[in-house]
């Protein structure tokens, strides 16, 4: 285990913005993380998973512990429901394919989210219908301040959408070391309500659709619409889709009514922020290397070498201009450093 002084963080987060670490070091076993908390236990510290959601504005002065625990290993095993627990540092889509492979069912929907098993309940990540929270059982996160495990209950973790207790009452407080999801065997609960999942996989050949087919679909989709981090640096969304109430809802779509939006509980409505987005002129939107992707107005992107602050401008100058034009606010899903 090595401890680097000065790091470029630039490969560490999928945005592919320029930041120094002060001190870096990846563990992947857990008395090493327990080592290095008590050498540097008075350095700030930033927990790194797979870099996915966050986006560096400024050099990180403490010490950057990038989570590495690996394994897949399952506990326990009904006829029906499988419980699979997965090291933190494990890549989230390797995960979701090595439990389709093995004929375990509920988070198929998820495949192809940047980002590695630990960060996943951190924002309770969710597409195409389907949240982490629908399968999730348990986690073991480590006390930064005590030294201590804890298991957390999907009711501990306090999940909500793109929320969870650890990113509000928890914030720092624990480092999430594995992730324990109840998946089924047979008799598979396939999510394919989703419009786009419904249409792609009428291209396919087969009428009964599988585990592997939604994957596929989902997998398509997604490239389809969102920029591969590997060739764009981007975080998914950048936003979450504002939920507002009836009377703000009305008055939106008596201006708009081609407004996108889902219910969202009694009398609350779900906007789609794309939308608010392209509508109000951003989509395809460029300045320097800081951009909103043209095929998916929630996203921004760097163009190769676009500044965590540029980045953050644009998403204010964003921020200001939805405000302005349908009175409501974007809150960012991305965490900003
Ligand atoms: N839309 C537009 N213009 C755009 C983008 C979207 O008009 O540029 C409208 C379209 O009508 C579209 C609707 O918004 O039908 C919804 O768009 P999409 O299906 O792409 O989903 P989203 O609401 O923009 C959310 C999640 C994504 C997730 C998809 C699919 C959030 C913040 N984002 O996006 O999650 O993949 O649904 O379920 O909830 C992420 O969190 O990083 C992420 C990518």
């Amino acid at each position: 285990m090595e401890v680097f002084n000065s790091r470029s963080l630039k490969p560490y987060s999928t945005f592919g913005i320029e930041a120094k670490a002060g001190l870096f070091v990846e563990c992947n076993k857990l008395w090493q993380i327990l080592q290095v908390l008590e050498q540097f236990n008075r350095e700030p510290l930033l927990i790194l998973g797979g870099g996915s959601n966050i986006l560096f504005t400024k050099d990180v002065e403490g010490l950057v512990l990038k989570n590495e625990l690996p394994g897949i290993t399952a506990e326990a095993e009904s006829d029906d429901f499988m419980l699979v627990k997965a090291g933190a540092g494990e890549n989230w889509h390797q995960f979701v394919r090595y439990c389709i492979q093995q004929n375990w069912g509920g988070i198929e929907n998820l495949s192809l989210i940047p980002g590695n098993v630990g960060a996943a309940p951190m924002q309770n990540i969710g597409a195409y219908g389907v949240e982490i929270k629908d399968n999730f059982y348990s986690l073991e996160a480590l006390d930064l301040k005590t030294g201590n495990l804890r298991t957390f209950s999907a009711a501990d973790c306090k999940f909500a959408y793109r929320e969870s207790v650890f990113k509000r009452d928890l914030k720092n407080r624990y480092l999430i070391t594995s992730v324990c999801f109840r998946l089924s065997r047979k008799n598979h609960q396939l999510h394919t309500e989703y419009g786009a999942i419904r249409d792609e996989l009428k291209q396919g050949t087969t009428n009964l659709p599988d585990l592997l087919a939604i994957s596929d679909a989902v997998i398509r989709i997604r490239q389809s619409k969102l920029p591969d981090p590997a060739k764009i640096g981007n975080a998914g969304s950048f936003f979450k889709n504002p939920v507002v109430e009836q009377k703000q809802y009305e008055q939106i779509l008596e201006q708009y009514p081609d407004l996108v939006s889902y219910p969202a509980g009694e009398q609350k409505h779900k906007l789609a922020a794309g939308w608010l987005i392209e509508k109000a002129g951003w989509k395809g939107y460029r300045k320097g290397d800081a951009g909103v992707h043209a095929r998916q107005a929630l996203v921004l992107v760097n163009y190769g070498n676009a500044s965590g602050k540029e980045i953050l401008q644009l998403s204010q100058d964003i921020i200001s201009d939805i405000q302005q034009k349908f009175g409501v606010i974007l809150e960012r899903e991305v965490n900003i450093y």
